[in-house]
């Protein structure tokens, strides 16, 4: 099956297999390569060929042909740190927030990742697979062409399993590429707040074995967070999971610059993700290092803390991916575009930063950057076509507003 997309406005995030780049850093991602008045052919799910239309010499035949006139293509948003499968939503919290309780208040009290660890534990695995395939094609419909999706609402073996076994079902759908993250280390369940040493002896000696034995996580994560897990204890756990072949995505910096950087950089984490609160050490770390700081200003906004310093990033020279973290606690929307907003207007990221950030550079913080991520010779045509737009700045300009006209996947 060959389809050819022609008189396309703007074909964005184009890369040509001589000039393979994978990743974009610093100055470099306020580029965005692109063609105007384009073709773009796939053929059998993957893309073959594109270019100018000015220069489009029809040799082959084409089983469908559609016009884009006004209309601009770009890579689908890649999602590189979601939790996705949860079991309820969480918005007596969100009231108690605005009322005057802080996260941690919350957390300290039995709410949080607590409560949403009792509501999963309770759910049948049914239930819990059909909300949150209904999540994911709410956030396939807003443009996520590939997502990640991490467990960490069990905080025991069964519901871990549980959790992880759903987002191996939502991986066989093949709706969308997922990747998925073991994170039992997310919270201290209530029986081992005062035996830390017997939780994390249950994730290292129970938990771990099974979810690799199962072949059910790509990577490990851990929040590394003061009140949650301490870089000791983040330690040994990726530790624990690196015998296992599992690669290090973490949670870092949150709420506290407390050593989550550093000690993801140790384990050569893919990523590092949050990042809310960063010093010169932790920008002087991650320099030396491969490891993808991922921002994720959803959970900024909905918990209304300071934005990840973005800037501070990029002036420094370093490749900056952006997430939405889609969770009940701290962020309850996995909607990409808005994400892109909100870098643009809050962390002062310009469009052609915050499309990088989403798109190459995120498929590369998931390890995806042969399939997904650009438009290049090869890859998967995962791509989607905007309404008619005056410019690829008008995306994050109309916060709030469809501009997706409609979103190509292979998986
Ligand atoms: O990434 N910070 C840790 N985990 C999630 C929130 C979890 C929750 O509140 O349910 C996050 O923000
Ligand atoms: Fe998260």
């Amino acid at each position: 099956m060959r389809t050819l997309y022609s008189n396309i406005k703007q074909l964005v995030q184009i890369e040509k297999n001589q000039e393979k780049k994978n990743i974009v850093s610093g100055e470099d991602m306020k580029k965005l390569p692109s063609i105007e008045n384009a073709w773009l052919c796939v053929k059998d799910g993957k893309i073959e060929n594109f270019g100018e239309m000015k220069s489009f010499e029809s040799t082959s035949q084409f089983d469908e042909e559609i016009d884009c006139s006004g209309r601009t293509i770009l890579p689908t948003w890649i999602d590189s740190h979601t939790h996705l499968v949860f079991a309820h939503s969480r918005e007596q919290e969100f009231v108690d927030r605005i009322l005057g309780l802080s996260y941690e208040e919350i957390a300290n009290r039995g709410g949080g990742i607590l409560n949403s660890a009792q509501k999963l534990n309770e759910m049948s695995e049914q239930e819990l697979f059909d909300i949150s395939l209904a999540r994911l094609h709410n956030v396939i419909d807003m443009g996520t062409g590939a997502i990640e999706i991490k467990s960490g609402y069990g905080l025991n073996t069964d519901a871990e399993l549980k959790m992880l076994r759903v987002i191996k079902r939502l991986k066989e759908c093949k709706l969308i590429d997922i990747k998925s993250s073991f994170l039992a280390a997310h919270a201290y369940p209530l029986q081992y707040r005062e035996n830390h040493e017997g939780y994390i002896k249950l994730i290292i000696d129970e938990m771990l074995p099974r979810v690799a034995g199962e072949g059910l996580a790509d990577y490990i994560d851990v929040f590394c967070e003061k009140g949650f897990f301490s870089v000791d204890e983040t330690d040994r756990i990726l530790s624990a999971g690196a015998k296992f072949g599992l690669k290090p995505k973490i949670h870092a910096n949150q709420l506290y610059n407390s050593g989550g950087v550093q000690v993801g950089v140790k384990h050569h984490a893919i990523s590092v993700d949050h990042l809310e609160t960063m010093g010169v050490d932790e920008i002087e770390c991650l320099k030396k290092s491969n490891t993808i700081p991922t921002l994720l200003p959803g959970a900024a906004f909905f918990l209304a803390m300071h934005y990840q310093p973005a800037r501070m990033l990029l002036d420094a020279g370093l490749p900056v991916a952006l997430a939405s973290d889609y969770n009940p606690g701290s962020c309850p929307s996995g909607n990409m575009n808005f994400v892109i907003s909100l870098a643009c207007t809050q962390m002062k990221m310009t469009p052609q930063e915050a499309i990088n950030a989403c798109t190459i550079n995120a498929a590369a913080a998931l390890e995806m950057s042969e399939t997904h991520g650009t438009i290049r010779v090869g890859k998967k045509a995962n791509f989607m076509i905007t309404k008619p737009i005056p410019s690829i700045n008008y995306i994050p300009y109309a916060f709030g507003e469809k501009v997706i006209d409609e979103v190509i996947f292979n998986v």
